[in-house]
This record gives structure tokens, C-alpha cells and sequence, in this order.
């Protein structure tokens, strides 16, 4: 089996677009049901369909995937993109929390968990980084 991170083995890992989009709506479901992070839910502007949409198309290119956001919403940068946001070390461990487990929910393997946990920990800070200039 290829090492999760080299071209699109990553995708592959987590059920390509069908699995991506699947562990999105489960994170999204958790955020909603559990009150450890509703607040995050809550933060999310209008029609949650879009937003479920959105992180599943990017996850899709960011696991090596195709282009999915891009081809719909054109190009993002993740930090920018949540500058406007109270993000500090809280909420991000509560993101990060809630995608853990929803990696959990759709029975991925604890080896693969563990990998896009700590892949996802990067840009989670450097949200946390960009949000903080604006506390
Ligand atoms: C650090 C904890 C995080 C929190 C609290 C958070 C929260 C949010 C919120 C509230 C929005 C909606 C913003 C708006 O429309 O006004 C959003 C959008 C989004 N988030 Fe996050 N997020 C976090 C981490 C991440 C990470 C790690 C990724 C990707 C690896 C990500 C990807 C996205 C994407 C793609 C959008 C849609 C942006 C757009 O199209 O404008 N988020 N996030």
C-alpha cells in the first residue's frame, strides 16, 4: 500500500469522493448533536448544505484528490478564508475533536486516523495564527 501523502493515496485511504463526502456530513451531524461543538456549528453562516459541500470538496483536493472546490467556488487559502472568525486554541482543539470523531464514526483504521488528524492539525493552527491577529 502506497504511504498516505504521496499523490492521491490519501484520497484513495479515505474512500475517494464518496468517503470524503460521508465523513463530512458525519462531522457536520456531530457538530450539530453533540454541545461540545455546537458552538462551532452555530458559527457557520446560513445553509449548511453549502458548508458541507465546500469542506468536502476541498478535503478532496487536499488528500490528493481532484480539484472539486476550486472547479465550484474557485481558489482558497485556508487562513484568510477563516480570518474573520474567533478562532483560538479552543475551538481549533474542538474541530479537531469533532473530526477525530467522525474519522471514528466511519470506522477508518487508527493508523489513517491518526494521519489526517495530525495533517489537519496543521492548518487548524495556522487558522488559529491568522485569527489571533485579529483578537
Ligand atoms: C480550526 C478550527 C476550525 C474552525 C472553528 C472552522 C470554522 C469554520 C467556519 C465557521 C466556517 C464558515 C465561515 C463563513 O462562511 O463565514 C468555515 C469554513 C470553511 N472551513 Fe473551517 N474551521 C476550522 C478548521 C478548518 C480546517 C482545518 C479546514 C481544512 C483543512 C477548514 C476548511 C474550511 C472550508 C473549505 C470552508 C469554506 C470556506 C469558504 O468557502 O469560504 N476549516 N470554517
Amino acid at each position: 500500500m502506497a504511504t498516505y501523502g504521496e499523490g492521491d493515496a490519501t484520497f484513495r485511504a479515505a474512500g475517494s469522493e464518496e468517503g470524503i463526502f460521508t465523513l463530512v456530513n458525519t462531522f457536520f451531524d456531530l457538530m450539530r448533536d453533540t454541545p461540545r461543538y455546537r458552538e462551532i456549528w452555530d458559527m457557520h453562516p446560513g445553509d449548511k448544505a453549502v458548508s458541507r459541500d465546500k469542506l468536502a470538496r476541498f478535503l478532496c483536493a487536499w488528500t490528493g484528490g481532484p480539484r472539486l472546490y476550486r472547479e465550484k467556488y474557485g481558489p482558497i487559502s485556508i487562513p484568510p478564508a477563516h480570518a474573520h472568525l474567533k478562532v483560538d486554541a479552543r475551538l481549533r482543539d474542538n474541530w479537531l475533536a469533532c473530526m477525530g470523531e467522525a474519522l471514528e464514526t466511519c470506522c477508518y483504521p487508527e493508523e489513517f486516523r491518526q494521519y489526517m488528524l495530525a495533517q489537519l492539525a496543521v492548518p487548524a493552527e495556522r487558522i488559529r495564527q491568522a485569527c489571533e491577529r485579529n483578537l
